[in-house]
């Protein structure tokens, strides 16, 4: 067995873990996410679910890798011998989220380099269905493997199935030191860019204003919880695995804050910066907000190549940063997807790392051919959809049940955080894991089952009569930011009194 890999240093972790968390998740997906759920509104859901289930649920995982050293299934298996099923059921989940993920990053790549001619033309749709991807009529379909899928496909898998081949230090915390900061700068470009395009304050209207009729609905409060849990990686093994290659002397806590903080200041960034564009196109082309906006894979691929011919300077230019935008955030998220079964296949089978990547990796690669054929698109949707319904969310309430209330390990995770912390936690964590999540995701996703049961019910309860919109509006949204600056700042500034122990402690634990 070979030595356990061990992060070089705790920007380095930090850096991969964020790494992590951002990922097409924050660009593809949080905008129309938070549109289609109450705009404005989605705020109070999507906040509450990242203080009461998100955070304690990433303090929780950093504890667990760290305590017990191990995989997923292999920490689950430390903690109780029969829970190491919950820790494979995780793994699989990434696996097959990988499947997917690899391939829209493929997409993204091609575009990156349709962005230098904009090749996409003015028929953006029809090039995206016919032109690139040659849709299948008839979903259920393979049709042939699709050669210009494929071949960036195939850069992904090279490139990232490399990368983990070098390890923990030389492989993963590399890649995201380069690649993080490169991330932040291409974005921050493109947010500048956008809100101060002609009709972007059209576009954050539309995005922030809140729909009180919808808050009321329990697929509202799922998807809050699913965009936390999907975002923060949590749930389905990423941060149990980085974390156990932690060194023994780390923090937990203040890492924690720090990565989630992060992680819902870039998803708010990619909200306003898609919003803005989208407010850009709508009053270019006078309709409607909601004629323009779209989910998902006609967000990024469609609608945005449309906006960016509309560009009024450097088209190509921009076109490029949004495309590298998806790689970049895609490249760390996914190689932290996979390492959850390079890790989990390598201690379970007692084999090297080289060979698990390339077991586990190869495997996950060959699957993906699915999502690489004319019918693809279909089965990636098909997939995303289940995956995220019911993968991620009920992962997420079965493991706080499990450690809540099963095994009752909080008192222990909770004394095990705070010996080596920053930031100790107290009742808010306990109540949050004990309580509020199993009664709040768990009611939620019984309503949504029932509901999907007896369709046509009708949820509206009207809207709030005798507030001002745009107060709350502006109000709710500037404090959600506020609370999220202010919580990065905090973060750092106890970081910072703190590295002189830390640094200290780090450099005992690394001699070995
Ligand atoms: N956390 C990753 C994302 O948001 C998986 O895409």
């Amino acid at each position: 067995m070979e030595e356990r890999s061990q992060w070089g240093t705790r920007a380095g972790f930090v850096l991969a873990a964020v790494g992590s968390a951002i990922g097409l998740g924050n660009i593809w997906r949080f905008p129309a996410v938070a549109y289609e759920n109450g705009g404005g509104a989605f705020l109070i859901p999507y906040l509450f679910a990242l203080l009461t289930a998100g955070i304690p649920i990433l303090v929780m995982e950093f504890t667990m890798g760290h305590k017990y050293r191990g995989s997923a299934p292999l920490t689950y298996r430390r903690m109780n011998k029969k829970a190491e099923g919950i820790g494979w059921w995780a793994v699989l989940v990434a696996f097959v989220i990988s499947t997917y993920y690899s391939v829209i990053i493929a997409w993204a790549i091609s575009y990156s380099f349709f962005s230098f001619n904009l090749a996409w033309g003015e028929d953006t749709e029809g090039f995206l269905f016919g032109d690139y991807l040659k849709l299948v009529e008839v979903p259920g379909q393979f049709g042939s493997l699709v050669p210009s899928v494929l071949i960036p496909l195939i850069i992904v898998w090279v490139l990232v199935l490399g990368l983990l081949i070098r390890g923990v230090k030389r492989g993963i915390e590399i890649a995201n030191r380069i690649m993080i900061p490169l991330l932040v700068i291409v974005f921050t470009i493109i947010v500048i860019r956008a809100i101060t395009l002609p009709g972007a304050i059209t576009g954050l209207n539309a995005f922030f204003q809140p729909d009180f009729t919808q808050i009321f609905s329990a697929e509202v409060w799922v998807a809050a919880y699913g965009q936390i849990f999907f975002s923060l990686s949590i749930a389905f093994a990423i941060m149990i695995t980085y974390s156990s290659y932690l060194p023994k002397k780390s923090d937990i806590t203040n890492n924690a804050f720090i990565t989630g903080f992060s992680n819902s200041a870039f998803e708010l960034l990619a909200g306003i910066g898609v919003f803005a564009i989208l407010g850009f196109m709508a009053t270019s082309q006078g309709v409607g907000i909601d004629e323009v906006v779209d989910g998902g894979v006609g967000l990024a691929f469609v609608v945005f190549p449309a906006i960016i011919n509309e560009f009024p300077a450097f088209n190509e230019f921009f076109g490029l940063l949004f495309f590298l935008s998806l790689v970049l955030a895609g490249l760390t998220s996914l190689i932290s997807i996979i390492e959850t079964y390079v890790a989990g296949v390598s201690e379970k089978f007692n084999v090297s790392r080289t060979k698990s990547v390339l077991f586990g990796g190869g495997l996950a690669a060959v699957l993906s051919l699915i999502f690489a054929t004319q019918g693809g698109l279909f089965f990636l949707d098909a997939a995303d959809y289940f995956i995220n319904q019911f993968g991620v969310a009920a992962l997420g309430l079965v493991e706080v049940i499990l450690i809540a209330w099963i095994l009752r390990k909080l008192g222990t995770f909770k004394n095990h955080a705070n010996e080596i912390s920053d930031i100790r936690i107290g009742s808010w964590w306990t109540i949050s894991l004990l309580v509020i999540t199993p009664v709040v995701l768990g009611y939620m996703m019984f309503e949504l089952l029932r509901l999907n049961i007896t369709k046509g019910f009708d949820t509206d309860t009207g809207n709030y009569e005798g507030y001002s919109d745009m107060f709350i509006m502006w109000g709710g949204w500037s404090l959600a930011i506020g609370a999220l600056v202010n919580g990065i700042l905090l973060s750092l500034i106890k970081w910072k009194s703190n590295s002189a122990t830390q640094e200290e402690t780090e450099d005992i634990s690394n001699v070995k």
